[in-house]
């Protein structure tokens, strides 16, 4: 796997996989890595040549693995160093590339980092943020951003440490040299074992302030006061991400994705334009919150143009609709009801015919959905319980407190991957650590393997699309107005006298075609399954359509 990463990066397809949710491979409950595996010939056939992982590394958990006490060993129950290099290595026998999650705005609290750290008089004292009391509380009002203070009193150092995320999170003091030390040396370790680039988490927040004042914005239920604007892409933050290109990406030649929190082009640019020498691509995270109950065409067209704009002179994209921290896109953005295939296929070539790096989170090529639990004691991650106590001290009934929930839930990406109508999806012969979605009967990989016509095998041509038509991958971009700006989503890919054309109805009602549409057979259409022909001059409901004009 040795070629200049220039010569692949633009070909990649990339799978995240979140290894507690994949596939359990010794019947605790909770997936693995050799779970993963077993699964390879299943990701090869579906064509994708590079995998995401979310973290393995030891942690006790309380975020699901973004709490890291341990870089360089595997959680027991995500398997061993054996398993990890054995992964490593068949992914490369495959011709498959691996990413893996690179967590380092913070340590979990049981790092023996932090565990140092925590009394003055050592090594380890700067590693972390730590601020005396004022006034005998809390430095700041800042907020985390799972509930509460930001801010964590320990009686042995008499201070307090600064955690953006939960307490068991604590944010590590990049202005340490040692840190910087530490985290690189760990981050060529694995480029050593053979790793080929890293989605890098949390990056817009490395840098701290050196003097903390209260925020100003409007309070959480809590009290507790975001700050995001105080510690968003400092100048320091790019100067860390610009050593870790010159020390480490470029000289392993990694494939880097940095998780960005972006309030302007400008932001999106300085980490994912090529000049600046920091990330080969970007994903800018948005808060679940954010876009509900917006309108999906507007939402998209507004998202994929103005990232095409900011980054269309030396810059790559990350394209993706789905993660572990967001619901599920058929819930979010399609239809889980009566038009769930044809919304799923019509968001998956909406997004595989824009110029970039497809992601396809693990699931969504089945079009798995959103799984509404009916109490918030099957919910696993902490941020769905953070939500659903704010919600319950902003005055809401434990009924809506639920449905807030449901709305936004982490969870709903976090469900067992459907393999099979068996039991328990196919994902343990055990008690799954979270529930699987009551629809695995209906979706699942073994169905959708023998049809054809399934959102699987959509995925599969997709993909291979991809692969033979140039045009897709080094194509201009330009989206098309209509007169139904709700309903559809329109764009034209062009280069060297060809062009493709694509549209989209993202609604459940028949809409009108307002121009000319190519008198040809398409190259693909969310429709495929319908044998009879489009009626003239209209758009079915999640009717998507991808032509060579
Ligand atoms: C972003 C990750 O995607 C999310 O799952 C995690 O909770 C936070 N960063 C903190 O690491
Ligand atoms: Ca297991």
């Amino acid at each position: 796997m040795q070629a200049n990463k220039k010569d692949w990066l633009r070909d990649l397809v990339i799978y995240q996989v979140y290894p507690r949710s994949f596939m359990d491979s010794n019947g605790d409950g909770i997936g693995d890595l050799n779970g993963v595996r077993q699964k390879l010939p299943y990701l090869q056939e579906l064509g994708v040549n590079a995998l995401w992982l979310s973290p393995f590394f030891c942690s006790p958990g309380d975020d699901n693995g973004y709490d890291i006490s341990d870089y360089q060993n595997i959680q027991p129950e995500f398997g061993t160093m054996e398993d990890c290099e054995a992964l490593i290595r068949e992914c490369h026998q495959r011709g498959m590339r691996i990413l893996f999650d690179l967590v380092v705005n913070h340590t979990s609290d049981e790092h023996p980092w932090f565990l140092e750290s925590s009394s003055r008089d050592n090594g380890k004292s700067d590693y972390y943020i730590w601020r005396d009391p004022v006034d005998g509380h809390e430095p700041t009002n800042w907020a985390s951003v799972f509930g509460g203070s930001a801010w964590e009193y320990v009686p042995a150092r008499g201070q307090y440490y600064f955690h953006l995320f939960s307490r068991k999170q604590p944010d590590l003091n990049w202005r340490c040299p040692d840190v910087k030390k530490a985290i690189f040396s760990m981050m060529a370790w694995w480029a050593q074992k053979g790793v080929d680039g890293f989605r890098v988490d949390a990056v817009s927040h490395y840098s701290k302030p050196e003097v903390f004042v209260d925020s100003t914005l409007p309070p959480m239920p809590d009290g507790y006061r975001p700050a995001f604007d105080q510690i968003c892409n400092k100048p320091e933050t790019h100067a860390i991400v610009h050593a870790m290109n010159r020390e480490i990406f470029t000289p392993y030649n990694l494939v880097t994705v940095g998780e960005v929190a972006c309030e302007t082009d400008q932001d999106l640019q300085n980490y994912a334009l090529s000049q600046r020498e920091e990330f080969d691509m970007a994903i800018p995270f948005v808060p679940p919150q954010m876009e509900v109950g917006l309108n999906p065409v507007e939402l998209l067209r507004h998202r994929f143009e103005s990232q095409y704009e900011a980054l269309k002179d030396g810059g790559w994209w990350a394209l993706f609709l789905s993660n572990h921290d967001k619901p599920r896109q058929v819930s979010s953005l399609g239809d889980e009801g009566t038009y769930w295939e044809p919304s799923a296929k019509a968001l998956a070539l909406f997004l595989h015919g824009l110029p970039g790096t497809p992601f396809v989170y693990e699931g969504e090529e089945l079009g798995m959905t959103n799984a509404y639990f009916s109490s918030i004691d099957d919910y696993r991650d902490l941020d769905s319980h953070n939500v659903y106590r704010s919600l319950l001290l902003s005055g809401k009934t434990p009924e809506e407190a639920l449905h807030g929930v449901w709305q936004v839930s982490r969870d709903h990406a976090r469900t067992p991957m459907q393999w099979t109508s068996g039991n328990q999806a196919g994902f343990t012969t055990g008690t799954p650590w979270i529930r699987v979605n009551e629809n695995a009967s209906r979706i699942n990989a073994e169905q959708e393997q023998k049809d054809p016509l399934s959102v699987l095998h959509f995925y599969k041509k997709l993909i291979a699309l991809r692969r033979r038509e140039p045009l897709l991958k080094e194509g201009t971009l330009e989206f098309i107005d209509t007169p139904y700006p709700k309903q559809l989503i329109a764009y034209r890919r062009q280069k060297g006298g060809r062009s493709l054309l694509f549209i989209a109805n993202l609604s459940d009602k028949a809409c009108p075609v307002p121009f000319p549409l190519p008198d040809k057979e398409p190259l693909l259409t969310s429709w495929e399954r319908e044998q009879s022909s489009r009626p003239a001059g209209q758009l079915r409901p999640y009717e998507a359509i991808l032509w060579e004009e």
